[in-house]
């Protein structure tokens, strides 16, 4: 038994910020950002919180896989930016959708939340504990920035990405998953600060900080090292899949994955022009636009991977 994605769904705040609003109120320009990222604009939730854009997102999912809430039975949401530490994420979507008989947890795997909930619903499946899940990806990731740092604040996004996955014969073929938390320190973002009478000096940052290079080094290694592996354990040439759907960080290493698979730039669809970076949301936003533009059709090979702060990375070929 495995894990097959039967319907996806997609939310974006309707507040887009464009490089040209950066350079207003920032040392910044255009040039700069769609050369170093290929990142032209990205939504900022005003309004909008981390619950509710996943909330939106999973009532499309749920409408496109024709399922009710109440089939559910597994609701597992990847995210970085929760409203509340607690309760989580998950269980404020269970409540909102009515999905009375999911059991609903939230995870910590950054960029990589979207693979690693599909795992952990392709172990329940294959144990035989859950039938029928809601894997979300979902980030409010512009709180969690030093909007004095330009080096960070420019190249993430706000949004949200669902998939329901059902126990089937056919769908994901083959996964990995890894993390390398001894090089957490890249890419990091502290706590709330302790307001406890007990700890003095409490110094804390309170923002995302990242050493851009070193992650882009990361990246452009263990993504095509992942990507091989699991196309390896399952015997498929790059070649027979039609579309590498990778998480949106940045074009530069999109084009050196595509490069070091040797595959053509059109079979890697992409969107950070778009959204810019979404963290667990722009792997299932992506999916869902292909999806919806009517670019996959049964049978289809596709390979998904994310990579993030952890350091974390996931990938899988699936069958559509
Ligand atoms: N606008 C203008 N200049 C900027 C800038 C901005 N928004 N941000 C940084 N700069 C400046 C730096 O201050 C530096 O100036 P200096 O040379 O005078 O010191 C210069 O641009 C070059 O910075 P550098 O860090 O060398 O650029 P880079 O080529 O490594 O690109 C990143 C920076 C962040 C775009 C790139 O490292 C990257 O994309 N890394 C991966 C990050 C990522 O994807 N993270 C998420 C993973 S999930």
């Amino acid at each position: 038994m495995t894990a097959r994605i039967i319907g996806t769904g997609s939310y974006l705040p309707s507040n887009v910020v464009t490089n040209h609003d950066l350079e207003k109120i920032m040392d910044t320009t255009d040039e700069w950002i769609k050369s170093r990222t290929g990142i032209g604009q990205r939504h900022i939730a005003i309004e909008e919180t981390t619950t509710s854009m996943a909330v939106e997102a999973a009532k499309r999912a749920l409408a496109d896989a024709d399922t009710t809430a109440d089939e559910l039975d597994l609701i597992v949401v990847g995210t970085v930016s929760a409203d509340r530490h607690f309760p989580s994420t998950a269980c404020e979507i269970q409540s909102a959708l009515g999905a009375v008989n999911a059991t609903a947890f939230d995870i910590n795997a950054a960029c990589s939340g979207f693979l690693f909930g599909l795992g952990i619903a392709n172990a329940y499946f294959t144990s035989g504990t859950f039938k029928k899940a809601l894997i979300i990806g979902a980030e409010t990731l512009s709180k969690m920035m030093n909007w004095d740092d330009r080096s960070t604040c420019v190249l993430f996004g706000d949004g949200a990405g669902a998939a329901i996955v059902e126990a089937a014969e056919d769908g994901i073929i083959s996964m990995t998953q890894g993390s390398d938390g001894a090089k957490g320190g890249v890419l990091s973002c502290y706590n709330r600060p302790v307001n406890n009478p007990f700890v003095k000096n409490d110094t804390a940052l309170d923002y995302t900080s990242m050493n851009g290079q070193e992650v882009f080094k990361f990246a452009v290694r263990t993504v095509p090292e992942a990507i091989t592996k699991v196309l390896g354990e399952a015997n498929v040439n790059p070649d027979e899949v039609k579309y590498f759907v990778l998480h949106q960080a940045n074009v530069r290493i999109i084009e050196s994955v595509a490069k070091r698979l040797n595959q053509p730039m059109d079979k890697f669809p992409t969107n950070l022009h778009m959204c810019g970076n979404t963290s667990a949301a722009s792997v299932p936003i992506l999916l869902d636009e292909i999806n919806k533009k009517g670019m996959l059709e049964k049978g289809d090979k596709i390979v998904l991977a994310g990579f993030g702060a952890g350091l974390t990375w996931g990938a899988a070929l699936i069958n559509w």
